[in-house]
């Protein structure tokens, strides 16, 4: 059982949003992972600071802070102080990574890089060693909701092999698309956290459902 699960409330109930803190914070789940867009990077705008003051003030396990935004550097002193614990930024819109990585270090956080589909994990052979997590997005981000792109599973295999030959410690994080169809497969290739919005949100019993997942994933 060592696979984390980590619910993305941009499916929750936004009526509700305690209610589905308080809810991830009871079940087996191991981190609340939050979406931010800015309408600009991706074609949607999520929520931000206050809403993510909300949940933090709710939320009793690690904030795991996806930013889907232009420019993130912007804004990590401002994460630090909401309290996520990773701080996620995209290769793709980073022009100094390697910068970027130390500046969420150096505010007590853990370092994140997302990929988008397209976007080849060997970029990051240079800056592994620097990263705590790498995200794949198992689809184009911007909405939940969407099929997993099938193509993710080699992306989890080469990866692997770039953190294993790179000697480095990084976490592989899936987010997109992921259901009980595909938990186990992912974590038999290599991964280490899964991310699930519409599937736990969206099912009749989302405490089950995070249990279901944390044991399929194993
Ligand atoms: C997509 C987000 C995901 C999304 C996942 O841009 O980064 O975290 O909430 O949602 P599902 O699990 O519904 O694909
Ligand atoms: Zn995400």
């Amino acid at each position: 059982m060592n696979t984390k699960i980590a619910p993305s409330l941009l499916a929750a109930d936004f009526g509700n949003l305690q209610h589905d803190v308080e809810m991830v914070n009871q079940s087996e789940a191991d981190w609340h992972h939050i979406d931010v867009m800015d309408g600009v990077f991706v074609p949607n705008i999520s929520y931000g600071m206050p809403v993510i003051k909300a949940i933090a003030k709710h939320a009793t396990k690690p904030l795991d802070v996806h930013l889907m935004i232009v420019d993130p550097d912007r804004y990590i002193k401002t994460f630090a102080e909401l309290g996520a614990d990773v701080l996620t930024v995209h290769y793709e819109a980073c022009t100094h990574l390697h910068r970027t990585l130390q500046a969420i270090k150096a505010e007590g956080m853990q370092a994140g890089v997302a990929l988008n589909p397209h976007t080849n994990v060997d970029l990051l052979a240079d800056t592994i060693k620097d990263i705590d997590v790498v995200c794949l997005m198992s689809v184009n981000p911007g909405f939940g909701g969407q099929s997993f792109i099938e193509n993710t599973y080699e992306k989890v295999n080469a990866l692997k092999t770039l953190i294993t030959t790179k000697n480095a410690k990084t976490l592989i994080e899936i987010d997109g698309g992921v259901t009980s169809l595909n938990a186990k497969l992912l974590t038999d290739a290599g991964a280490d956290v899964l991310v699930a919005g519409s599937f736990v949100f969206k099912s009749a019993n989302p405490t089950q459902t995070i249990r279901d997942l944390k044991e399929l994933a194993g």
